[in-house]
């Protein structure tokens, strides 16, 4: 293997271009070059490659966002723009592809291994929704972003002694909002992996407001529910006075955490040394602090998550 090349796909996730920088050193330490490519698979699609060097990834370790860009590309899905893909990297003289996005970027990953490309996935997302990796890159800048802004609102909640609503990412799951609901002391958490009966949430507000309780923090998945059809549906049944907040993309920015930096650096070099290893159509992750390795296709398979034994705590402790 001479030359490789990477990318990052899908949403961005803070600790991608700490990833990228592992990727691209730990390559030129095995005396392998590698290409960066512009903007997902779009940019494989168009060729749009430039070289990376030790110098080209100084000072991004700290740096949330991809210095490559991401793109979605509705081409790539196609048979023809996967064949055009193929061709750039022929043409590149490209012998191996690393592949750093979430679930459907595996899912392009995969198709490419079925086009008799070498490559491995490395889990950069933030909602931890990929199978054989305890936590994808970005999760964890991703929770302490939206705890700091709940710790910001629960200080109005309790002052005007209102019920907040606050949306948080997760296309379909609920790790953000459950981790976050328990970390921010909320009172409840709409998520998907759960069934969420509005009338009960009423009732329990009902109940504790007439025992004197006057401020909530409910913390739902986007994935779940809308938080203002929720907080409509509340105002209506209890009478009570509701706000809402979308959190969206700051979630998604920001410097990324220790935790989310260490894995970017063990997972990217990881990448690189399967690789090496001959193995393709691979995706990278640590299970319990080691190096792990899936199927692709199994990467991307709905992942279960931890809910009822955190929604019960949740519950418990507030
Ligand atoms: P993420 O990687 O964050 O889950 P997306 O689901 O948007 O992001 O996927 C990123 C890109 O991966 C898509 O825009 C598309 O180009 C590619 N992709 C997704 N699903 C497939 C698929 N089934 N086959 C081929 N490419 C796919
Ligand atoms: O997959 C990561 C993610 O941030 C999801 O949590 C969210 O639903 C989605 O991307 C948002 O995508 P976009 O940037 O296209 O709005």
């Amino acid at each position: 293997m001479k030359r490789i090349a990477v990318l990052t796909s899908g949403g961005d996730s803070p600790g991608m271009n700490a990833a990228i920088r592992s990727v691209v050193r730990y390559a030129d330490f095995k005396k392998i070059e590698t290409l960066g490519v512009i903007a997902g698979y779009r940019g494989l699609i168009n060729g749009d490659v430039i070289p990376l060097n030790r110098r080209s990834v100084s000072n991004i370790i700290n740096r949330g966002g991809t210095i490559l860009k991401t793109a979605r590309s509705e081409e790539f899905k196609t048979e023809q723009g996967q064949k055009k893909a193929v061709e750039v990297i022929k043409k590149n003289q490209i012998d191996s592809l690393v592949v750093i996005g979430g679930d459907g970027s595996y899912r392009g990953a995969h198709a490419l291994a079925c086009r008799g490309i070498a490559v491995v996935g490395v889990p950069g997302t933030i909602d931890n929704d990929i199978r054989g990796t305890d936590k994808t890159i970005g999760c964890d800048t991703a929770v302490h972003t939206a705890l700091e802004a709940i710790d910001k609102i629960r200080d109005t909640a309790t002052s005007l002694e209102r019920i907040y609503l606050v949306e948080v990412m997760g296309r379909e799951s609920g790790y953000i909002a459950i981790h976050v609901a328990l970390g921010a002391g909320a009172e409840d958490c709409i998520i998907p992996e759960r069934k969420f009966d509005i009338q009960k949430m009423c009732k329990d507000i009902v109940q504790g407001n007439k025992k004197g309780k006057a401020s909530w923090i409910i913390i739902v998945a986007e994935g779940a529910a809308s938080a203002t059809e929720v907080a409509k549906k509340i105002s209506q049944t209890t009478r009570l006075e509701t706000r809402v907040t979308i959190l969206g993309h700051i979630q998604r920015g920001g410097i990324p955490t220790a935790p989310d930096r260490v894995l970017a650096i063990r997972l990217g070099a990881a990448a690189v040394d399967l690789l090496l290893k001959g193995q393709r159509d691979k995706a990278v992750g640590t299970i319990s602090e080691k190096i792990n390795a899936v199927d692709l296709e199994e990467a991307c398979k709905k992942r279960d998550i931890e809910v009822d034994n955190l929604y019960r705590l949740i519950r418990i402790v507030t």
